[in-house]
């Protein structure tokens, strides 16, 4: 796992080291740009480079790889844009020496005076970096196109100019980096989409604070990615039986929604629940019966293969002996479905995951959060969200994180917002990134597996936060071992069940 930053915390971070612990803000940028000279060093033997440097610190540090190139024998270009005049503080320090010689840079307005440069093997982006303030315009924005056309290494330092570093937003246009060199914490640009693709391959460079050195910092984002060692799950005890490992009752499925069930319930199973007892309606009780021997069902009344609302007392007594409950996949819509979803929330003091057609019984009834026993996690996929929120898609994408943890907030609950890059926010202000899973799991019923995955963890006991982020990541996981093993096209949501066990495998340490 790893703290992720807003440009105002890096801010701080970076007054602290400055103000506090004494550390010169050209030390800093020396460390710095020679984090990104070891990049560049890495990747290629002395060759030409032009560094692209605007007129803030994010072009200080520009300036000073490149005089570390040049003492390293490489062919370096410096191109200025922006008026060299508004260059302050340490970045005129950095921008001195160019200054001085007047041999190495130049001042480009335009398009034709970038396109009269001669190319070059790598080009450095030092535009923008956290002090990106508003979308890339003028010479900023054909800067970011024209490296964007180059058929050679680009690299951006701190993160590609033209992304949010707080959103991974494209503000205007961004540029697109093959390596982003950024310094002591990644950013939760980098993380979000577009920035994370925009991004390139990330390295994280020290530049002079240690771990745990007092940061005045109220940390509230990180990030865990594909094989965090620090996502793990203990030992099972050698004499425990099936009553130590919980009991969840999932109530899914509907006339011509079985499937949504099955998932579900096997994923749980595989997940650890102790027992998985599946209550639906009649249909959906067969198929259950033939497809999840391990499950132990019961028959919900139900009206045309969708629940009524007599179901709400029968799953409320079934409740009864329960330590989790898995509500919404395949079920339906309706009346009855609302009933049943209010009830449960309002009524059942066990810790409850609620999905798909649980969400939408939900949506427009969100007062009945106000009155919860128990604690509420909710997985919606961005439309989902938009609906229970009343937020549109675009509007939560600007900033899903900040959309996420506001909603949790609110509401008192834990919020899984799915997406390529999944946010997990709990009710204190505090959210998860987890960049795990992939494309093939964009088919139908990747989410009853994600249910049944937290649901199978909370009838185990873990708490709603720890159990969202670990599901999220123990689903995510076994859908990129199920791509890898049957193709990220063909993948199906049953083929990332099967693989739960083996990522749950390598996670007990
Ligand atoms: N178009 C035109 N100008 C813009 C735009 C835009 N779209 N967006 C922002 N700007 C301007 C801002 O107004 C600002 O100008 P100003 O300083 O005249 O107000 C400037 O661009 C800011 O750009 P950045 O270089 O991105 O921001 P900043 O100067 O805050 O530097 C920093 C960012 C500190 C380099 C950050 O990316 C970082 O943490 N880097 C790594 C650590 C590091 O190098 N630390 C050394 C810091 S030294 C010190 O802080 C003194």
């Amino acid at each position: 796992m790893r703290t992720l930053l807003t440009s105002q915390q890096m801010k701080a971070v970076d007054r602290y080291m400055i103000e506090r612990m004494k550390i010169p803000g050209l030390v800093l940028m020396e460390n710095a740009a020679h984090g990104v000279y070891e990049a560049i060093r890495a990747e290629m033997e002395p060759c030409s480079v032009q560094v692209f440097c605007g007129t803030g610190n994010n072009g200080g540090d520009g300036f000073a790889v490149a005089r570390i190139l040049l003492a390293n024998g490489y062919d370096v270009k410096v191109v200025v844009l922006g008026n060299p005049s508004d260059i302050s503080g340490d970045a005129a320090e950095n921008f001195a020496f160019f200054k001085e010689t007047r041999e190495f840079y130049t001042v480009i307005t335009n398009r034709e005076g970038l396109e009269a440069l001669p190319e070059a093997d790598v080009y450095v982006d030092a535009v923008f970096g956290t002090g990106l303030s508003r979308p890339l315009d003028g010479i900023y924005r054909i800067a970011a196109e024209f490296l964007n056309e180059r058929d050679a290494l680009v690299v951006s330092i701190d993160i590609p100019s033209g992304i949010s570093a707080q959103t991974g937003a494209v503000l205007g246009t961004a540029v697109r980096a093959d390596i982003t060199v950024t310094f002591q914490y990644p950013k939760i640009g980098h993380f979000l989409y577009p920035g994370r693709e925009h991004s390139g391959e990330l390295q994280v460079v020290k530049i002079g604070i240690d771990d745990g050195c007092d940061i005045p910092l109220q940390a509230a984002v990180c990030v865990y990615e594909s094989d965090d060692p620090d996502m793990c799950l203990g030992q099972r005890p050698l004499d425990s039986n099936k009553g130590s490992y919980g009991r969840l009752l999932m109530i899914a499925g509907s006339y011509g929604m079985a499937g949504a069930a099955v998932l579900c319930a096997r994923a749980a199973s595989r997940a650890g629940a102790g027992l998985v007892t599946a209550a639906a309606c009649g249909d959906v009780v067969d198929v259950l019966q033939h497809t999840v021997p391990e499950a132990t069902c019961f028959e919900l009344a139900d009206e045309n293969g969708v629940l009524a609302k007599e179901a709400a007392d029968m799953v409320l007594k079934l409740s009864q002996g329960k330590t989790a409950v898995a509500v919404g996949p395949g079920l339906g819509r309706g009346e009855a479905v609302e009933e049943v979803v209010s009830r449960i929330i309002a009524e059942c003091d066990l810790p409850k995951v609620i999905d798909a057609d649980g969400l939408n019984a939900l949506a427009g009834h969100l007062e009945v959060l106000e009155e919860k026993k128990g604690e509420v996690i909710l997985t919606p996929h961005p439309k989902e969200f938009s609906r229970l929120c009343g937020l549109s898609v675009g509007k939560i994408l600007e900033d899903p994180v900040k959309a996420a943890v506001d909603f949790a907030a609110e509401y008192g609950v834990t919020l899984v917002l799915k997406g390529s890059t999944t946010i997990v926010a709990d009710q204190f202000g505090n959210a998860t990134l987890l960049c795990v899973g992939t494309p093939g799991m964009a088919k139908g019923g990747s989410g009853d597996v994600l249910t049944g995955v937290i649901g199978g963890l909370l009838a185990q006991g873990k708490d709603v936060y720890e159990a969202a982020i670990t599901g999220v990541y123990i689903a995510g996981m076994a859908g990129e071992t199920a791509a890898e093993q049957e193709g990220e096209y063909s993948m199906t949501p049953m083929d990332t069940v099967r693989y739960i066990g083996k990522v749950i495998d390598d996670m007990v340490v």
